[in-house]
């Protein structure tokens, strides 16, 4: 595989202890923890035939979580409906198990939660689809019992994490700076001529505000008070890979989850999940950017209490703009995406004529099919972020939603504008704000 850094957004298909429920039918869904031990499973079975409960399908693996334990994953038919409260209720007092209810039968129109506030955001911070301390056989730190035992204590720094705290700072090891110097120095070769504007606008303000530097990897906790003074954007650190759902759902407060972690130094230019290099050198500087900062809030609150298929058209969306997204700037191709800006390889090879090339059009962009283990065959290209904001927008009103939210900064929450009472603060807060335009215009004239 010689694509440099991959599973860049934490949108991925959802293959880990989280699985999101059915939308295609009423199936009912479980998944339960059992202690590895002989018969285990045969006392489960036993129970859901004195029930009288037909079981569709059912997976086994261990537990990420807890070794000594094995998870199942079952589907239920629907007729199962009035016994599944019995039946969890066996399942966690009599044989001990731990048991996630993924789905029963659905209240049609019912709309998925979301967090209200930015304080929500730890409600679902640690439900990570990977866990970043434990790695793939096919990762180069498998085998590294010091890699992992640093990874570990990354992971407990992002599960330890909540709202509001500095993000506490690490001291990175030699060989860690090494890794970053090798990805940093070669990166910044490419910047002038293959990166937007607005990122070789903002690089050199961190360069000199936050650290960038060749021989330091710099601190999230600088980076995200740089970025909030720049747009109220605002880093949080987290283990692994968040569901789209989730991830999306931390844009609309501006907040961008990040890993802290780094690569293992025996690949500097290879990653195949996001490290602290894809974070700081790929997302962190388009996120100074007033317009990009919008344009990927905009993205998130479209998210909120959206229907399962539309959260993966906004994550395709998210992943061929804010990932891979090419533009258009003085009548030359430009990277904005971070899986772009954090790939030497992948960074030359979007403005070559290999790859095909298709404006950027919601619609259509939303439904494109993607490989996320090798390089893009297809990328989209954005007139401006000014443009591709209009036309999310016009798109987020195609999905199908009760309501209209708002972001309202100062108690930095979600306004549901389901109410005649939430439209007339909405109105007086326009009336103000269209009174201070007015006066601008006029002291101008
Ligand atoms: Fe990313």
């Amino acid at each position: 595989m010689n694509a440099e850094t991959r599973k860049v957004n934490g949108s991925l298909s959802y293959e880990s202890n989280y699985i999101e429920e059915s939308t295609t039918d009423n199936r009912l869904s479980l998944i339960f923890s059992l202690k590895e031990e002989v018969g285990a499973l045969a006392k489960v079975l036993r129970i859901f035939e004195e029930k009288g409960i037909t079981l569709t399908h059912i997976e086994s693996r261990p537990s990420r979580l807890n070794r000594d334990e094995y998870q199942f994953y079952i589907n239920l038919d629907n007729k199962s409906t009035p016994a599944l409260d019995a039946i969890v209720a066996c399942l966690r007092h009599d044989i001990g198990a731990t048991v996630h209810e993924l789905s029963r039968e659905k209240k049609k129109d019912a709309v998925p939660w979301f967090p209200r506030t930015i304080q929500d955001l730890d409600k679902f911070a640690n439900q990570i689809l990977s866990y970043g301390a434990e790695l793939d056989s096919d990762h180069p730190g498998f085998t590294d019992a010091v890699y992992r035992a640093r990874r570990k204590e990354f992971a407990d720094i992002a599960f330890n994490y909540k709202h509001g705290q500095p993000i506490p700072c690490v001291t990175y090891t030699e060989e860690e700076r090494k890794t970053w110097g090798t990805v940093f120095k070669e990166l910044k070769t490419l910047y002038p001529t293959h990166a937007c504007h607005e990122h070789n606008h903002v690089f050199p303000l961190l360069e000199e505000y936050c650290g960038y530097t060749e021989n330091n990897i710099p601190q999230l906790e600088d980076v995200s008070n740089f970025l909030q003074t720049c747009t109220g954007f605002r880093l949080r650190p987290v283990a692994g890979l968040l569901s789209s759902r989730d991830f999306l759902a931390g844009l609309a407060f501006r907040v961008f989850h990040s890993t802290q972690y780094i690569r293992h130094g025996s690949k500097p230019m290879y990653t195949p999940e996001p490290d602290i290099c894809h974070e700081l050198l790929g997302h962190a500087p388009l996120f100074a950017d007033r317009s990009f900062a919008q344009f990927s809030q905009e993205i998130g609150l479209a998210s909120l209490g959206a229907p399962d298929e539309y959260i993966e058209m906004l994550a395709t969306v998210y992943w061929f703009t804010a990932e891979f997204g090419l533009c258009k700037q003085g009548g030359k191709m430009k990277a904005y995406g971070a899986g772009l800006l954090s790939s030497f390889g992948e960074l030359q090879y979007c403005l070559t004529d290999k790859p095909e090339f298709k404006p950027f059009e919601p619609e259509s962009t939303a439904l494109q099919k993607y490989p996320i283990t090798d390089f893009q065959p297809v990328y989209f290209i954005a007139d401006s972020f000014e443009n591709a904001k209009e036309k999310v927008r016009k798109f987020a009103a195609t999905i199908p939603r009760p309501f209209s939210v708002r972001y309202n900064p100062y108690t930095q929450s979600i306004e549901v504008l389901d109410n005649v009472e939430q439209l007339k603060n909405l109105a007086d807060c326009i009336s103000g704000e269209i009174g201070i335009l007015c006066s601008a215009l006029r002291k101008l004239e």
